[in-house]
């Protein structure tokens, strides 16, 4: 099989909203045990500002390296985009910070990776209970078939989390900037809002078990411009509280909403990281500077 089917048959897994929730979002969603939390002290070594940090990561499918030492520092409570042509690496860096690569079987990664200073990859580190504390977005909104309230407390049922579930759902529906559209249809089908407001239940979802890190791989690119708007404000307003990782292909919106920016290239090369302001007006490298103005890639 080619890599390409590959992949693709991966993420269709995660993005049929037909189907009985028993995919690889479910997966992110579910909990078991907290293996990590009981480890996650910041070491010494570690600024106390960066949440995540990747030092010396290879990602191999098979015999194709799809990242090649990749090291940087992500600081919490702030946007980071991850831009570079389709296939550099940037899903992949993703999927390392919450380990979705061990769902692929050919993928096999090096190198460590700590969140509050913990390696995720050690083997006391559960990675269901990873996933609690780090969510994700997709490409494609993906509701469960259930109702929209289901929706949002779905992650807290699977995981035994109790509390006041009517005032998680309005919590968590206002921060995604949602409540007021569905307010007064919360027991109908997730299913049957548009685009925008699908991908703004599943943000409502990933947020409802207080993750301190949400991923989202190109959140808005199957969104029109309005509906893109609505998630470039709340990316930036979940920065207050979260510490957000996107991957964009869409350069204006890398720079109107990013603190930080990595910038990938052919290859699974980290080509340059920094401050998003220096990466778009006076980045050190010529080819990043070249892929910017759009002279490639
Ligand atoms: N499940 C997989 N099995 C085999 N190879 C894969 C798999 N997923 C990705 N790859 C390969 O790894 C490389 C990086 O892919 P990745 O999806 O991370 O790129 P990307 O930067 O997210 O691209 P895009 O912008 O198109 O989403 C590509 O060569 C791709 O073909
Ligand atoms: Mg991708």
């Amino acid at each position: 099989m080619s890599h390409k089917e590959n992949t693709a048959e991966v993420e269709s897994s995660n993005m049929t909203g037909t189907e009985d929730p028993t995919n690889d979002e479910m997966l992110v969603q579910t909990d078991v045990s907290d293996g990590l939390s009981a480890s996650t002290s910041v070491s010494e070594t570690t600024n106390a500002e960066t949440i995540i940090r990747a030092d010396d990561i290879n990602v191999w499918y098979g015999d194709e390296q799809a990242l090649q030492n990749i090291s940087m520092e992500i600081p919490e409570n702030s946007v980071t985009a991850m831009i570079g042509p389709s296939g550099c690496g940037k899903s992949t860096f993703l999927r390392c910070i919450n380990r979705m690569n061990d769902l692929i079987d050919v993928a096999r990664v090096e190198g460590e990776l700590t969140l509050r200073g913990k390696n995720v990859y050690d083997d006391d580190v559960d990675p269901v209970a990873l996933r609690r504390r780090v969510g994700m977005v997709f490409q494609k909104p993906n509701p469960f078939p259930k109702s929209i309230y289901e929706n949002v407390v779905y992650g807290l049922k699977i995981q035994g989390i109790e509390g006041d579930y009517d005032e998680i759902v309005e919590e968590s529906l206002k921060r995604a900037a949602l409540w007021d559209e569905v307010k007064d249809r919360l027991h109908e089908s997730g299913l049957d809002l548009s685009g925008g407001q699908q991908q703004r239940l599943c943000i409502a979802r990933a947020i409802a078990t207080d993750p301190e890190v949400l991923l989202m791989d190109e959140p808005a690119s199957a969104l029109d411009p309005v509906a893109t708007s609505q998630i470039e404000d709340l990316v930036e307003e979940l920065a207050e509280d979260y510490t957000v990782v996107i991957v964009t292909h869409n350069m204006q919106q890398a720079a109107r909403i990013s603190d930080k920016t990595a910038v990938f290239l052919t290859g699974g090369e980290l080509v340059e990281f920094d401050d998003t302001q220096k990466i778009f007006e006076n980045p050190e490298s010529q080819r990043v500077e070249d892929y910017i103005t759009g002279k490639f890639g």
